[in-house]
Parts: C-alpha cells; structure tokens; sequence
C-alpha cells in the first residue's frame, strides 16, 4: 500500500496502519506527529487514539490524545519521552516520516457538548504533555463556540519543556481578547512571583483569587498528574465551582489494584471458575468463563481477541462496556465519570465478577 492510499478499516473498533506524514520536532524531548488522514475521519475535542506496536515480539498499545481542532482537524498526537518508557523513547528517537503504526480510535470521555449559541466561561489546567487534550479542547471552543472565553494555567518545569508552545500563542494571537494563558513554571523564576514555583493549594488559591483561574464557570477541564488534578480541584470547588462541571484526565496512574498484564493468564484444569458470562462485541455475542484472578477483560480477551484495552489499569476507558446483568466490584476508576457510572458503565480491566453471571455490551 503507498502511504496516498486512504485505507478503508474502521479504525474505530480495528487498528489500521497509517503512514506517519510528517515529524515536527517539539522540544528537545517531545515530537509531533501528523498521520494520513484515515477515511471519514472525525473526532471530539478531548480524545485519543491507540497507537500499537510490537517491540521484540511483544505487543505494547499507548494512548495518545489527538492535539487539533475538533470534528475534522488532522490526526495529530503530540509524544513526550518518559524516562525509560518503551514506547515514547521509540517514537521520539527513532520514528521516521512514511512509517507506519497500528492506530485505533477516537475514544475517551474527557470532552463535552459544545453550545455554539452559547456565552460560556472556560477553567483549564495542563501539566506537561497534558496540554495535548487541552489545546483540543481549547482550539475547538473558542471555534464553535464563538462567544465562549477561556482562562487557561499550563504547567511546565521551564519554558523550553513547554509543548505546543507555537500553536497555542497562534490561538492566543487568532482569538485576541477569548484565551488568557498563564504559564507557570515550576523551576524557572519569572517577573510574576505567582506563577514560579510549587503548583500547590496556596498558589492555586491565590490564582484564583488573581482571576487567572476563575472558579465561577461552567465547565473545568484539568490534565496532568493526579496529585496536581486534586489540589487545583479542590481548590476550585472550595472557591464555588460546582464538582459536576469539572471534567478530569489522567495519562498514568501507579496505583496497587491495578491490572497490568497485556495478556489474560495462562489457566489450566486446577483454576477455579467463579462466573460465567457473555460480551457483546461488534454485534456478535461470545460467552466466556471467569477465572480466579481474571478480570472481567481477561476472561472476554481470552475468547475475543479483538477486545477493546490499551493501559489496563483504569485510566484510558478504552475497555469500557455496559454491564447489562449482574455485578462486577472495580477495583480502580479513573476514566468514568459518575455519568458514566450511572448509566451502567464498567472499566472491564478493572471489573471482577461478583455474582455469578456477568453479561457485558462492548458496543452499548
Ligand atoms: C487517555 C491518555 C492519553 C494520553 N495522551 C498522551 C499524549 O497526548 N502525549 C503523551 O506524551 N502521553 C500521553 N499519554 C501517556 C502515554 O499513553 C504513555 O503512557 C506514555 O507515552 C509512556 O509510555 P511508554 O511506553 O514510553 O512508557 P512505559 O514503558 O509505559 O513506562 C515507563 C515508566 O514511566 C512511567 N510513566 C508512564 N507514563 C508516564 C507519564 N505520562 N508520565 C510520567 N511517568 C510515566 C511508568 O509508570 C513506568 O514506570 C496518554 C495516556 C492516556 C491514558
Ligand atoms: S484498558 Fe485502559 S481503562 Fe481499561
């Protein structure tokens, strides 16, 4: 296939192989990535793509946020390298233009409904690479919501680690007067004592008070660290924001309970079954057996190769399904909201039956 050829897979439940098209280098530890455009391709301001690739043989899947404007702006992922991370030291020291990756999305909650008649108040917070939904979300409400405005705090460790840099002052310049941008910087002094040093309470407090970070607005969207996520939303809900309209991501989460393995264990004729169950996937149900030490994504993997999961430890809810009967105990959430919760969702990675029978939607 040449990398003009628009495949046709539906990269929404398939991984499809796109042609990276172009490589910009961010900074000195962060690249962006633009991919062919896959057929119909849209999104929503806020979500991500799966990337897949197999290192030694083995299958490793990220997630990335896609960094453009939404429904139709290009597929664009920004990648910073974690220390020793498999995947981003790959993509960022040895990925060439016209290779391809394995890509399957979009998903992910972290977005909303846009009101375009609408004069709405915006709060953002990104830490690091979690810009990348940010400037999504960003760029596609100060286009589609013309009236809307946005007051945005993005922290870095110094201004040459600050990712994205260039298009969001090309937002800044575009939508004069709608995006105010604080940078803050944790290890670089600057002219505004308030915005150098430790994100913590106090300083979220007296942002805040500042009026850099209003607390009175209709929606809040915070990506970054989880510690960093809970200081600035406490400070917000104790300054009146309303918890409901705070909207949150984490990229990473080291947490104990966690499910880590990319693969269901091997089981054999001394493992205890504790449910049964049946998944509905693409349109297709397939029963599956719950074993001692599976969760609930283990048990559907082992019949269902196709089933949805890249972390596998509760942050990117691409495994997510409805629980249609039965009961599942989770033993980490960190990518439904309460929503979510309520309308019956589970993160499978996470879900061990707790009744006998367990049937689950994928495509619900
Ligand atoms: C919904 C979602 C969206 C994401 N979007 C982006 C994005 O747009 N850009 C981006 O660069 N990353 C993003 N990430 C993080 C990304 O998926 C990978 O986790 C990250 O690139 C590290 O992968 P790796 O294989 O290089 O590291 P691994 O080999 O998985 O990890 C190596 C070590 O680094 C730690 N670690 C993993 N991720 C991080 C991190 N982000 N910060 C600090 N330590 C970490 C691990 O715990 C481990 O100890 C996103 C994650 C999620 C869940
Ligand atoms: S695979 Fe990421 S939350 Fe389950």
């Amino acid at each position: 296939m040449s990398s003009t050829d628009t495949p046709t897979i539906d990269i929404e439940t398939t991984f499809a192989p796109l042609a990276v098209t172009e490589i910009e280098h961010d900074t000195d530890d962060s690249i962006i990535l633009t991919f062919e455009a896959p057929s119909g391709w849209r999104f929503d301001h806020g979500q991500h793509v799966i990337l897949r690739r197999h290192f030694d043989n083995v299958e490793v899947r990220r997630s990335y946020s896609i960094c453009s404007r939404a429904p139709d702006g290009p597929l664009r992922v920004s990648i910073k390298r974690v220390p020793g991370g498999v995947f981003s030291t790959w993509a960022t020291n040895d990925l060439q233009v016209g290779e391809r990756i394995d890509v399957m999305g979009p998903s992910g909650h972290f977005t909303h409904d846009l009101l375009p008649a609408k004069s709405q108040r915006y709060t953002m917070l990104a830490a690091g690479s979690g810009i990348t939904p940010i400037i999504s979300i960003v760029a596609t409400v100060l286009e589609r919501e013309p009236a809307s405005t946005v007051s945005l705090i993005y922290v870095n460790r110094t201004s040459t680690s600050t990712m994205l840099l260039e298009d969001l002052e090309d937002l800044r310049d575009r939508f004069i007067g709608r995006l105010e941008i604080a940078y803050l910087f944790t290890r670089e002094a600057t002219e505004a004592e308030l915005l150098s040093g430790r994100p913590d309470r106090e300083r979220f407090d007296a942002l805040i008070g500042a009026g850099l970070f209003p607390a009175d607005v209709g929606h809040v969207f915070l990506c970054g660290p989880m510690d960093l996520i809970e200081t600035a939303s406490d400070a917000l809900v104790a300054a009146g924001t309303d918890p409901i309209h705070i909207h949150r991501e984490l990229f990473t989460a080291d947490q104990l309970g966690s499910v880590r393995s990319v693969a269901p264990q091997e089981i054999d004729d001394t493992t205890a079954t504790i449910a049964t169950g049946t998944a509905t996937l693409h349109g297709r149900d397939t029963s599956f057996t719950v074993y001692e030490g599976d969760s609930v994504l283990d048990a559907v993997q082992r019949e269902r190769p196709d089933a949805p999961f890249s972390c596998r430890s509760g942050v990117c809810s691409t495994c997510q399904a409805k629980l249609v009967e039965g009961n599942v105990d989770m033993a980490v959430n960190y990518g439904l909201e309460q929503d979510d919760l309520d309308r019956g969702y589970v993160l499978t990675c996470q879900s061990r039956p707790t009744t006998t029978t367990v049937i689950v939607d994928y495509d619900g």
